[in-house]
């Protein structure tokens, strides 16, 4: 569904270049829960980006569904691929009821029925209608992301990119929002792409994980080397003892990478 080739991105020029991604390759298949896991500032956001379309200055190859994308995106793949944001807050027009946000697309693609959607899309994201007429700063965070979620998914798309989708919210409404996508992910048959530092999160929710650090790919896992500690490098069982929370002990045997 999705194959990323020798990705490469650089930042600025000179003495401020920054190669933040660097030779990244990894191949989602349909259906498959993808993960990309490593620090902040590993490159994780930056290679979402691309896939979206929201960075140009790239290099390397993305293919989707067997065809190679252009830095300019067709308005068609949008209905293919969608983006959750992490920050409900801010990804969300203030002055915009729940309803016109989620209208919005629709009116884009020049689909129909909108009212039907939203009110579909609403109850599958576990708002009841009463959300519609809503303003965000009348929603809590989870609920609020909730419908970032929603509108990404009015469009039908197959691969959802989901970009710390929790990271902002309390822990407790973490696993209920986690649990959410786990499950529209199985009603619809998507492909996911989730970033998060949180080695945590995407064991969670994802078959493979790509470890990244310093915009390199450290190695490619699956959730059982994860559940058996069966890890080629070191970085990823340091990542793996941090992710079980805080530990003096393992900590001060912690190394830089
Ligand atoms: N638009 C941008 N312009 C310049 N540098 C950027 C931009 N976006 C990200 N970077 C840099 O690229 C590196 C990777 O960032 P990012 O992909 O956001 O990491 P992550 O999502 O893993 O935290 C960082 O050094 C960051 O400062
Ligand atoms: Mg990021």
């Amino acid at each position: 569904m999705l194959k990323v080739d020798n990705l490469n991105v650089v930042f600025g020029h000179g003495a401020d270049k920054n190669h933040a991604v660097k030779e990244v390759s990894f191949l989602v298949n349909r259906g498959e829960s993808f993960g990309l896991v490593g620090e902040s500032g590993s490159g994780k956001s930056t290679v979402l980006n691309c896939i979206s379309g929201l960075l140009s200055n790239w290099y390397g190859s993305i293919e989707v569904d067997g065809a190679p994308l252009s830095h300019k995106r067709p308005i068609s793949f949008y209905h293919k691929v969608q983006m959750v944001f992490q920050d409900p807050y801010g990804s969300l027009h203030p002055r915009h009821t729940i309803d016109a946000t989620l209208k919005e697309p629709i009116a884009i693609h020049k689909l129909g029925d909108a009212n039907q959607r939203v009110e579909r899309v609403l109850s599958e994201v576990g708002l009841g209608p009463q959300f519609r007429f809503r303003y965000p700063h009348q929603l809590s965070g989870g609920q609020r992301q909730r419908v970032a979620v929603a509108r990404a998914l009015i469009l039908e798309p197959e691969i959802v990119l989901l970009d710390e989708p929790t990271s902002a919210l309390d822990v407790s409404i973490q696993a209920e929002v986690l649990n959410l996508l786990q499950e529209i992910r199985r009603e619809r048959s998507l492909t996911y792409v989730l970033v998060s530092h949180d080695l945590a999160v995407v064991s969670h929710m994802c078959d493979t994980i790509s470890v990244m650090n310093q915009g390199e790919t450290v190695e490619i896992i699956n959730r059982e080397q994860l559940q058996t500690g069966e890890l080629k490098e070191s970085y990823t069982r340091q990542l793996l003892v941090a992710s079980r929370g805080y530990d003096r002990q393992a900590i001060d045997q912690f190394q830089d990478f």
